[in-house]
């Protein structure tokens, strides 16, 4: 991987001085990347050249978009081995749970139970108890080791009343990976549907649907060099074909009579209601595309190297500082300096032009975990460097210097 090269394609990272005229260094990818020129470009030449509607109009340009549309699909596809009636476009990985959450209630009775995990973001954790409330099942907790989930632990809570098991490849916070093959394998063995939030894998690694056996895999694409409110809902054909739609209007119907019975187009379109997020679509080919370019094993390899990197001299030379991830696989670091308040630190980090998040970064339960609601996050991706690092670790060793920020 050529770093430097790379870094030129982002015109964000050579806009290279922040306000305070430090160096900017981005590690809040766990939020959302950066994007690269090239996606950029792809974007405008749509909103230029052909920004008309999809699977509509008979012209040429309508049919440029939709060929577009359909390129990105199939980019899509190839990147999770998926067929293209199972890739639905949502606005984000959050749209895809609510989406599943509400089709999968159907197969739902009193008393039947979800498990899910205290490590889950609230988009896969709020929609189930949506509809666990009004079906009048339970939501159940699959107890963490060490921040990860075994099958040891699954045995603990599941049983024949489990009827859906969802739960984070990677999660958020914490960037432990699941060994979602062996998890999916055992839950299918109970007959219970298999939900997946790949939001923090399939930016960062190579994920394929048929090998890990997942009934729905939902990402966005704003966490993967794409525009934001772009992502994809995967479902398994058979599931999808007996699944409703939460969304009801144009484009995914067949006909619709004065009483209001209607037939579903098939999938995908059967979900893709109303006009498409088309830029966003489009946008979202062209980040696959250029991520391919890179290769997935390779922004892997890269990211893992990071990650250790930055443990090893956080530990080494800052000793006031708290790790709560110290082996988690991805490239999240999730930390405090002794005494010093997480967003006092961000804002640390801030004044130095180095960018993390800060507080319970949307999963609100995980203080049951760690004994904190509040943490330091630095989440990198493959344009991010060891020099970055090394900035970055200067300035933690300024952790008690963080009143400095506000009465300088
Ligand atoms: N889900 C995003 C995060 O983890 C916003 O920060």
């Amino acid at each position: 991987m050529d770093i430097n090269k790379i870094r030129k394609d982002f015109p964000m990272l050579n806009n290279n001085k922040t306000m305070q005229g430090h160096p900017f260094s981005y590690f809040d990818n766990a939020a959302t990347t950066l994007k690269p020129k090239c996606v950029i470009d792809k974007i405008c030449e749509y909103y230029e050249f052909y920004s008309v509607n999809s699977h509509r109009g008979d012209y040429d340009l309508a049919q440029r978009v939709d060929d577009e549309i359909l390129k990105a699909r199939d980019n899509v596809c190839k990147l999770i081995n998926a067929d293209e009636k199972e890739v639905i476009f949502t606005s984000g990985a959050t749209m895809g749970l609510n989406q599943i959450a509400q089709g999968l209630k159907r197969f739902l009775s009193k008393d039947d139970e979800i498990l899910i995990t205290d490590a889950e973001h609230a988009s896969n954790v709020l929609p189930w108890f949506r509809i666990a409330s009004e079906i009048g099942c339970k939501v159940n907790y699959i107890p963490l080791e060490n921040g990860r989930i075994t099958i040891r632990n699954i045995e603990k809570v599941i049983s024949s009343k489990t009827k859906i098991v969802s739960i984070a490849h990677v999660t958020n916070v914490l960037g432990y990976v699941n060994d979602i093959k062996e998890i999916a394998k055992f839950v299918h063995g109970y007959n219970a549907y298999f939900v997946c939030d790949g939001a923090q894998s399939v930016p960062h690694f190579k994920v394929d649907v048929k090998d890990l056996d997942v009934d729905f895999l939902v990402f966005s694409g704003h966490k993967m060099c794409g525009p934001t409110g772009i992502g994809v809902m995967y479902g398994k054909y058979e599931l999808l074909k007996e699944i409703d739609s939460l969304l009801l209007g144009g484009g995914m119907n067949t006909e619709f009579d004065l009483c209001g019975n209607f037939g579903y187009l098939k999938t995908p379109f059967k979900f893709e209601a109303g006009t498409q997020n088309i830029a966003g679509i489009i946008g979202l080919g062209k980040a696959i595309e250029y991520l391919n370019e890179i290769g997935m094993d390779n922004i892997e390899k890269y990211e893992r190297e990071l990650k250790e990197y930055a443990v090893t001299k956080l530990l080494n030379e800052v000793p006031e500082v708290i790790i709560y991830n110290k082996d988690s696989e991805a490239g999240i670091i999730d930390f405090n300096y002794e005494g010093v308040h997480a967003q006092d630190m961000g804002t640390l980090l801030g004044s130095y032009g180095i960018c993390v998040r800060t507080g319970e970064h949307c999963a609100k339960l995980l203080h049951n975990e760690i004994g904190t609601n509040s943490t330091v996050r630095a989440s990198l991706y493959f344009y991010n460097t060891k020099e970055e690092i090394d900035r970055f670790v200067e300035v933690c060793k300024k952790g008690r210097d963080f009143l400095d920020v506000f009465f300088a």
